[in-house]
């Protein structure tokens, strides 16, 4: 469903490695949690010090710097990371993402083409109550008097910050702004805002982005206080919360701009802009919302065999190449127990195989879901049969899959 939506609008499917440099991840900030606490990083047995990914972007830019593609460079993503953790609901070791980066572009516009695609994304799984809250961090010089203007505020407040936002405050002031602890609230609040600090270029892209999405109809709040766990965001921040879920693992997802991480990893200075969406997290909100439940796989038929079961081998064969579901018996069980088994698996029929059915070449088919008759068949016209019991041969049946 994710592929539909991105690649209806000019994205292409990129496949990065599961295992990187530890340098391609290590540029992403030495101020960010998820690089200095929570990377599965090891030396190899040649002495490489690698990790495996905590996130997709900074392979997105680590392969445009090595390959150089033309701009724009559209790209979309799915498949896991790792970030070292206390799994809980909503937050694991190892989890999926999804999500598409376009390199090359500054235009605001794009800033509001990627935030659609993600909202587009939800409206069609069904999820009603997510929230898409934005702002911006400014150009870097804004955002560095920003952060000293925070830790001018958090250090007058001294020893009334909690414990963990004293040490927060020493690695990175922006996010004391993320606590939920008590003693913190009152300093939060009264903390200075983003929005004083921004030039006027910054804040006149964040004004058109806003702009853009008011067209397109997309409700947003700007959040003065989000700003993201990741170090190399510039302007642009955006995140997606769930409505129903705990406020500690409510994200799920998030993006913005990163202008100067291809730079950083080593290729020619490239806006970027992008969003990775939790997959494990927007499936425990279509539960709780109640959309989007998985479909079993619909069986159209049921084999069973009971000459041995390499009948049942070459018959589920043969439907599988013609484009029918079908399932089968096994360990040449009794009559009794594999038609068990059939009307278990909600085939449309019971294709049976017994041996006068092998010495003259046939099948019975019977109809699992209706009472009609059970009909004995040549073999040679089982998948004709079979096309006017079932529409599986328009349908072919597959689960349904949220990538
Ligand atoms: P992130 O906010 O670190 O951003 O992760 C995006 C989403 O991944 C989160 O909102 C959440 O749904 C999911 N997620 C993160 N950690 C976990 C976890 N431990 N367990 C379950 N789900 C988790 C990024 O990763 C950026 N690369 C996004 C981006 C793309 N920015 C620009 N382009």
């Amino acid at each position: 469903m994710f592929a539909d939506v991105v690649e209806g609008a000019g994205y292409g499917q990129l496949i990065p490695p599961l295992l990187e440099d530890l340098g391609v991840f290590t540029r992403i900030g030495d101020a960010t949690d998820v690089v200095t606490k929570e990377m599965y990083d090891f030396v190899d047995k040649g002495d490489r010090h690698v990790a495996l990914r905590p996130e997709v972007t900074a392979s997105v830019c680590r392969s445009f710097a090595q390959h150089r593609p033309t701009v724009p460079w559209k790209v979309y993503y799915s498949g896991p990371n790792f970030r070292y953790e206390k799994p809980q609901r909503g937050r694991y070791r190892q989890f999926d993402q999804v999500g598409v980066e376009v390199l090359g572009v500054d235009d605001p516009q794009l800033d509001v083409e990627v935030i659609a695609l993600a909202w587009e994304f939800y409206r069609r799984l069904g999820l009603t109550q997510v929230r898409l809250v934005v702002n911006s961090l400014g150009e870097p010089d804004d955002r560095a008097r920003y952060v000293e203007a925070l830790r001018d505020h958090f250090l007058a407040a001294g020893t009334g910050l909690s414990e963990q936002s004293r040490a927060t405050l020493e690695r990175n002031p922006l996010r004391v702004l993320d606590s939920k602890r008590e003693p913190d609230g009152a300093f939060i609040a009264s903390a200075p805002q983003i929005a004083s600090f921004l030039s006027a270029e910054a804040a006149a892209h964040f004004d058109d982005v806003q702009r853009g999405l008011s067209a397109l109809g997309i409700p947003f709040a700007v959040e003065p206080k989000l700003v993201r766990g990741l170090d190399y965001y510039r302007r642009t921040i955006f995140e997606f919360q769930g409505g129903t879920l705990d406020s500690a693992q409510n994200a799920l997802g998030g993006g913005g701009r990163y202008d100067g991480l291809v730079e950083a990893l080593g290729g020619p200075a490239t806006p970027g802009v992008g969003f990775a969406l939790g997959v494990d997290r927007t499936l425990l909100a279509c539960d709780d919302e109640g959309v989007f439940p998985a479909r079993p796989v619909e069986l159209d038929a049921f084999v069973v065999d009971v000459t041995g079961g390499l009948q049942a081998t070459e018959i589920t064969a043969v439907l599988r190449a013609a484009g029918f579901a079908a399932d089968r018996g096994y360990d040449n069980r009794s009559m009794k127990a594999q038609m068990k088994l059939a009307n278990r698996s909600g085939a449309h029929v019971a294709v049976i195989v017994g041996d006068d059915e092998l010495a003259a070449g046939t099948v019975v088919v019977k109809p699992l879901r209706t009472s009609s008759d059970q009909a004995p068949i040549a073999r040679t016209a089982l998948i004709d049969h079979l096309r006017t019991v079932t529409d599986a041969s328009s349908t072919p049946s597959t689960g349904t899959d949220i990538t």
